[in-house]
């Protein structure tokens, strides 16, 4: 039965350019928690992201993603934006020529249908930056133009300050940080994730513990294989997984009645 407080990914397969990626991914991140999203190189994990986010190079075969009693695959990505849903990429886009916080300004009027006085939201972009320990400088630069990598996840981090979202995917958000960096990204998402009473759902694909060490509360880690959710347990699992690898977990899922099940046809 559909939530309608949660993000419900149910039997979603997904081709890239005529190959099947997803392979019937089950998911349900409900509002008012923060999952984690881990699993070996090329398993699926980006693919999911860019799915939920709309880009047309992915071909939904089956299956629907649910947020607030709709199935969102038939959105646009601009009216998914709207909806409360916001995704952090692996690699940030750079705008030539457009601000950030002017593009932050847009954004935020978009999102939430409200006129905003420039002053009033510069002075709220100020406070946004510091939470972030970022220049003020920062919102008068172009986006992503010449920033470094670093600099860029901490950007997204910005956006998603400013736009409020209620749901929001990080698909990697913590690569190439430094690890001061690293705990300056938890923390801006914690207190996000706080000022929010209960109100926003996260979902963090990472393949590291490192961040997900800060992520306070960390609700549950769920395991990407093979274009499939095939676990999902306590924030506990993230440990386990550094210490024996996928290999090891891979072979024990084989092991278990059920999890070798191919999406069709055979029986
Ligand atoms: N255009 C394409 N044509 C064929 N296969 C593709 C295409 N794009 C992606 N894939 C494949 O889809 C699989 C899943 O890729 P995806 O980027 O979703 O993995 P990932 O879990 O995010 O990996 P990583 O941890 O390395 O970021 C990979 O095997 C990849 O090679
Ligand atoms: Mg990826």
């Amino acid at each position: 039965m559909a939530q309608t407080d949660a993000l419900e990914i149910r039997g979603l397969r997904v081709a890239v350019d005529g190959k099947e990626i997803l392979k019937g991914v089950d998911l349900v991140v409900p509002k008012g928690e923060i999952h984690a999203l881990m699993g070996p190189n090329g398993s699926g994990k980006s693919t999911l992201a860019q799915t939920l986010m709309g880009h047309p190079r992915y071909e939904v075969l089956e299956g629907q993603v649910l947020w607030k009693g709709e199935n969102i695959l038939e959105l646009s990505p601009d009216e998914r934006a709207k909806k409360g849903l916001f995704l952090a990429f692996q690699y940030p886009v750079e705008i030539p020529g457009v601000a950030l916080g002017n593009f932050l300004h847009i954004a935020y009027q978009a999102r939430t249908g409200q006129e905003v006085p420039v002053g009033r939201f510069h002075r709220q972009l100020v406070q946004k930056l510091k939470l972030l320990d970022m220049d003020p400088s920062f919102a008068n630069r172009n986006l992503n133009e010449g920033f470094s990598g670093g600099e860029k996840k901490r950007c997204e981090i910005l956006q998603m300050a400013v736009l409020e979202p209620e749901m929001v995917v990080m698909d990697e958000t913590d690569s190439g940080l430094d690890i001061d960096a690293v705990r300056i990204v938890a923390n801006a998402v914690n207190r996000i994730f706080a000022e929010s009473q209960g109100k926003m759902g996260v979902l963090i694909i990472t393949h590291y513990q490192r961040i997900l060490r800060y992520i306070q509360p960390l609700h549950r880690v769920n395991v990407m294989m093979d274009g499939r959710v095939v676990l999902s347990d306590g924030p506990e699992l993230a440990e386990r997984l550094e210490e024996m690898g996928y290999d090891f977990l891979e072979k024990r899922l084989h092991e278990q009645a059920g999890f070798v099940k191919e999406p069709s046809g055979s029986d």
